[in-house]
Order: C-alpha cells, then sequence, then structure tokens
C-alpha cells in the first residue's frame, strides 16, 4: 500500500477550514455570475494565477474581495456542500469549519441568510455521506472588540446549532488580548473557543491565547517552537494545534514543508492536527497536507496514525463519536498491516 493509498484511506476529522477559503475557481465563476458580482478574471486559470501571495495580509485581501460572489443563501449552502462532499472523498469523518460571519453581514447579508444556506448544507451531508460537522464562527481581528460581541448577539437565534467562536485574519498588531472581553463572553455561553495564534504572530501571541483567552485549541501555534517552556506547557496540557503546513508554504511562514516545525512538535509530545486551512487557495486539501509532511518530513505510518488520531482527540465530539473514529483507525491500520505481512508472505515464496 503506497503512503498516497493509506492517507487516502485514513479515517480523519479536520478542524480548521475556511468555508469561504473552500471556493473552487469554477464555483467562485459559477456564484459571480450568478449574482452579477463584478470580478476581474474571467477563467479558472486566471483565477489560479492570481492564488500566489506575499504573505497573511497579500492573501486576506484576495481572500475578503473573493467573498463578494456568496450573496444568497443557495450560495453559502453551495460552498459548505462542495467543501463536504470533497472532505468526504478524503475519508474525512468529521469538520469543524470556520465561518468569518462578518465578511458577509458588513456587505449587507442578513445573518439568516448565511446560517440557513451553510446549516442546511451540513444537514444534507451528514444525511447523504454520515459526515459529521461543526461550526465555529470567527471573529476578524482587524475590527474592534466591540464588532465581536455585535457579532456574538446578532448568532443569537442560532447558539444551539454552533459549536464555537475563534478568532483569525490580520494577525501581527491585534493580539490575543484585544479580545479578552469577547473570549469571557463566548466561554460563559458554553462555547468552545479557538484563535488563529503563532502564524505570523510571536509565541507571546500562543501562550496569551492560551492563558488569557484559555482557548481549547490553538490554530497554527507555529511560533511556540520560540519557546521552550510553551512547547513542554502545551505538550504537558495537550492543548491542540491546528497547523496547515501548505498554507504556511503558501503564505511564507515557513520557506519549506521540509522546515516545518509539526514533526518536531508531534515528536516532542504535542497534540499535532494536519488541516487544509484554505483549500482552494492554497492548493491543497487534507490529504494533500498529510502527504506533503509524509514525503518533505519523512513520516512514517505510524506518524500519520498519530495525526490522525490526535485529530479526534483534538475534535469537538462526543466520547461515543471519538471511540468510534478511533476504532476506525485501529481497523484500517489493521488491514495497511495485514497487506504489508500478505505481500512480504507471498515474496518469500
Ligand atoms: N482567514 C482565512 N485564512 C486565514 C489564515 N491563514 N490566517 C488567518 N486568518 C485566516
Ligand atoms: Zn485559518
Amino acid at each position: 500500500m503506497t503512503p498516497e493509498q493509506f492517507v487516502a484511506g485514513l479515517p480523519k476529522a479536520e478542524l480548521h477550514m475556511h468555508l469561504e477559503g473552500s471556493i473552487e475557481p469554477d464555483l467562485f465563476l459559477r456564484l459571480a455570475r450568478r449574482n452579477g458580482v463584478d470580478i476581474r478574471w474571467s477563467t479558472e486559470a486566471e483565477l489560479r494565477a492570481a492564488y500566489s501571495f506575499d504573505d497573511l495580509q497579500d492573501f486576506l485581501n484576495l481572500y475578503y474581495d473573493g467573498c463578494r460572489v456568496l450573496v444568497q443563501s443557495q450560495d453559502f449552502h453551495d460552498v459548505t456542500r462542495e467543501y463536504l462532499h470533497r472532505a468526504h472523498a478524503d475519508r474525512v469523518l468529521h469538520a469543524e469549519m470556520f465561518l468569518g460571519v462578518q465578511g458577509h453581514t458588513t456587505r449587507g447579508v442578513a445573518p439568516a441568510t448565511i446560517m440557513d444556506g451553510v446549516l442546511g448544507a451540513m444537514d444534507e451531508a451528514l444525511a447523504e455521506d454520515g459526515i459529521s460537522s461543526g461550526l465555529i464562527v470567527v471573529a476578524q481581528r482587524h475590527r474592534s472588540e466591540a464588532e465581536a460581541l455585535e457579532l456574538l448577539d446578532s448568532l443569537a437565534p442560532w447558539y444551539d446549532r454552533l459549536m464555537g467562536f475563534g478568532l483569525g485574519g490580520a494577525e501581527v498588531g491585534h493580539p490575543p488580548r484585544k479580545f479578552a472581553e469577547f473570549f469571557r463572553r463566548c466561554r460563559a455561553l458554553g462555547f468552545k473557543v479557538v484563535a488563529h495564534a503563532g502564524e505570523e504572530g510571536p509565541a507571546g501571541y500562543v501562550r496569551e491565547a492560551v492563558e488569557l483567552l484559555q482557548v481549547q485549541r490553538v490554530d497554527h501555534g507555529n511560533a511556540c517552537v520560540d519557546d521552550a517552556a510553551l512547547v513542554a506547557e502545551l505538550a504537558q496540557s495537550r492543548i491542540p494545534l491546528t497547523m496547515c503546513p501548505l498554507s504556511n508554504l503558501r503564505l511564507h511562514v515557513v520557506p519549506s514543508v521540509a522546515a516545518h516545525p509539526l514533526k518536531r512538535l508531534l515528536d516532542a509530545g504535542l497534540c499535532v492536527t494536519v488541516n487544509s486551512d484554505d483549500p482552494s487557495y492554497f492548493g491543497g486539501y487534507v490529504n494533500d497536507n498529510y502527504l506533503a509532511c509524509q514525503v518533505a518530513l519523512g513520516l512514517e505510518r505510524a506518524d500519520l496514525v498519530r495525526l490522525a488520531r490526535n485529530s479526534f482527540e483534538a475534535a469537538f465530539i462526543s466520547e461515543e463519536r471519538r471511540a468510534f473514529a478511533l476504532r476506525a483507525i485501529d481497523a484500517w491500520s489493521a488491514e495497511a498491516e495485514a497487506e504489508v505481512q500478505g505481500a512480504a508472505r507471498a515474496e518469500a515464496t
């Protein structure tokens, strides 16, 4: 069994992806046409050629502009359904998806338009493919904390359908402490909380997210490697890092996947997970990320299994579902091992 085949059949959870970052060029063009939205590109090739970025801000400029093609409920439905189809094909059993509601409401789209489309597609994916999913609303960190609090209030009608809240967007200059009250409110309401930290920002932002915001997971977290004490604390607490190697490569957070800290942190005992972030912009879904790491970091099959197990340890799911997923990983590992043994026997005879 090749690494590609092993990764393809490995049951996994994806915990760090932005729905708005999963609009494939063909869907992007269809949505622009459907809604009469003026865009700079007319072919998929032109769009793909535009996906070359200097850094996070350069990417965010295009990403926020791209959100203009999402107008009607059906658009939010289609983006969500297409991502969940694609994730299911990668043997993702469970996905936790980020939604940047402010990027739409500030353009005049009503929260109900967004939520009806996304939640309907999530229900459909569960019924049709058996893939479970959760929704995490991210506040944009370049906006004020007051706006984040307004966002929280505006979503009250959907609290029972939301898993949690997070923090995304331009990191440097917008430290976690700027959102301390927002996170306190989210936690008091019983939501799971996560935050992007240590992607372009320093190790201090990761520490602040953990200690001040009391996040249950850190999104990215790369910069923790600069603080040995923090690495030891993260290993001890098992607060997961949702890492995104191909995103980090495309946004120049790392010079190469070979230089990515994922394997070092995995070996140090942290609950590291592999995710796609914005798959259509960064040229890879979750399995592409696993495989890029396997090749560049020389991951063994046991490392791939550890990463998949971590994804379910880190997921906001019931213990029953976690146990089911871990058994599915064991079954797949046993199948792969039996194939290796069978091939060895065939060679010996
Ligand atoms: N929003 C979408 N992708 C992001 C990333 N890589 N970092 C921060 N915010 C984002
Ligand atoms: Zn992200």
